[in-house]
């Protein structure tokens, strides 16, 4: 049985101390209360330690949101998984909005070091993944997934695959109010990201692997996701800001929880 994982990614917002500690301290006892799935904040940098010191004695798991792959070294700006690994347990990496070429232009390659970055300092990858609306429409998206992942995972150990998790994103979906159907995206994740798994890594890894879907998730919407037997959770941008985020992971608990 795999465990559900919800993990609101804050983006750009909630970045200065007194927005994201008001807010952490609201809904941190009832988010902590809720049983069966793991729940992860992932503010901006400027805040990521003051959370994880406002969440040190609760169960809510905290994350970045992007790191270098270098230990250190001259890299104006750059964070670096062993500072991220003093004050989180999770990391996003390869976020769409950081791989567009508008954005910052973040490659597979880039991706795969990071991935391998943050396993070695004991960091678990959330590695995104997904397509555009083009690619969508005209009927790549199985090909250019799943050429994704096999990059992101390349050459790991099974033991390392199993640890990362997968959030699926089709990027028509993000931000936009328009959600992937659940049946969509559990059809895409069965086939397009645990398939390619299953292949690299065999069938066990595919099945332990945990994969998340994102792009337009609510408190609303949420119970049909995890209703899909491939869907393990979801990564929130925009309704992770809102107190309403509690009620959004309390739909994803396991019902006999
Ligand atoms: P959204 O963002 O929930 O606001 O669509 C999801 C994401 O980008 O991770």
């Amino acid at each position: 049985m795999r465990r559900p994982i919800i993990a609101g990614n804050w983006k750009m917002h909630l970045g200065r101390l007194d927005e994201a500690l008001p807010f952490v301290r609201s809904i941190r006892h009832a988010l902590n209360e809720i049983e069966g799935v793991d729940r992860v904040l992932c503010p901006p940098y400027t805040v990521l330690a003051a959370v994880a010191e406002a969440l040190a004695a609760t169960k809510i798991g905290v994350g970045a949101q992007n790191l270098h792959w270098e230990d250190r070294g001259a890299h104006t700006g750059e964070i670096s998984p062993g500072m991220l690994a003093e004050c989180c347990q999770f990391v996003i990496m390869g976020h769409s909005e950081r791989r567009a070429s508008g954005g910052e232009g973040e490659t597979d390659k880039a991706v795969q070091r990071k991935l391998r970055a943050a396993l070695a300092h004991g960091l678990t990858p959330i590695l995104c993944i997904g397509e555009n609306l083009a690619q969508n429409e005209a009927g790549q998206t199985h090909e250019f997934v799943s050429s994704q992942i096999r990059s992101a995972l390349n050459d790991l150990s099974p033991d390392d695959a199993q640890k990362c998790v997968i959030a699926y994103e089709p990027i028509w979906a993000i931000g936009t109010g328009k959600a992937a159907t659940p049946a969509d995206a559990n059809r895409i994740i069965g086939l397009t990201v645990r398939g390619p798994i299953a292949e690299m890594f065999g069938g066990t890894v595919a099945e332990a692997i945990r994969v998340q879907y994102g792009g337009s998730v609510n408190a609303d919407n949420i119970a049909g996701f995890m209703a899909m037997p491939e869907i393990d959770g979801a990564l929130v941008g925009g309704a992770s800001l809102k107190p309403d985020f509690v009620e959004l992971v309390r739909r994803a608990a396991p019902t006999t929880a």
